[in-house]
């Protein structure tokens, strides 16, 4: 009977370490490169709003002189149909406006299952970080995919600054300017309009700009 009791109590402990409001992001590793290999473990598998949807809707049309109040859940559950319409559109008014590049098909997909789903203010918490090895293929470029690129591309480079690449994100990231954004550092802070970046991803750029800026 009591083995059933602590069987629950740990189930307990589980769901709520699980289900906590704020992203508590555990760094493993010593700082530098050489930590160990952890995976990022996301808490199940529906869409998450606060790491899957807000920073794509933010990049793709929060963007000033756009609608830069679909920066929040209640604005963006209001208008979901509406942003899922024009994002999959191909003829006549496409959002985002040309020549602003499209969203792809994968943000598009993943907004489509975020609706199917209930559009659920769902918010993830990575409870590891991995921080080992960390080069722009495996590490930087999904996190400028997703919070950055939309409104720094070959079209569309806020502040000259263009983030699509490895070139430019590494010149971007050695001249300082990179960290001095999006850490609030006296910069104009990114991503603009939207929230900022988590912990973990911070520090993942910080030890790549440490490191090298390794491809
Ligand atoms: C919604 C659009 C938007 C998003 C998303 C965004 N930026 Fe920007 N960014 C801008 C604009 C516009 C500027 C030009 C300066 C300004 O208007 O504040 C800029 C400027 C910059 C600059 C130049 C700052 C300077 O002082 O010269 C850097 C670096 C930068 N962004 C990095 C990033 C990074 C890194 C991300 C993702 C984590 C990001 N931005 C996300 C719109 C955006």
């Amino acid at each position: 009977m009591k083995k059933r009791y602590l069987l629950i109590a740990s189930l307990l402990v589980i769901f709520f370490t699980t289900c906590k409001h704020e992203p508590i992001v555990t760094i493993k590793g010593n700082g530098s490169n050489n930590g160990p290999t952890v995976v990022v473990i996301p808490t199940n598998d529906s869409v998450c709003f606060n790491t899957q949807i807000l920073p794509i809707v933010v990049a793709s049309c929060a963007q000033s002189g756009c609608h830069t109040t679909l920066n929040n859940y209640a604005n963006i559950k209001l208008n979901a149909s509406t942003i899922l319409s024009y994002a999959s559109k191909t003829t006549g008014k496409v959002m985002p406006p040309k020549p602003q590049p499209r969203m792809d098909t994968a943000s598009i997909n993943l907004i489509k299952r975020w609706i199917k789903e209930g559009t659920l203010n769902r918010i993830c918490t990575a409870n590891v970080c991995d921080t080992a090895n960390v080069k722009y293929t495996t590490h930087i470029a999904p996190i400028m995919n997703i919070y950055c690129k939309g409104c720094h591309n070959t079209t569309n480079a806020g502040g000259s600054v263009n983030l699509d690449n490895y070139t430019s994100t590494k010149t971007c990231t050695t001249t300082g300017k990179m960290i001095c954004t999006i850490t609030a550092s006296g910069c104009a802070i990114m991503p603009k309009g939207g929230p900022s970046l988590s912990k973990c991803d911070i520090r993942k750029i910080q030890i790549w700009a440490a490191t090298g800026c390794l491809q």
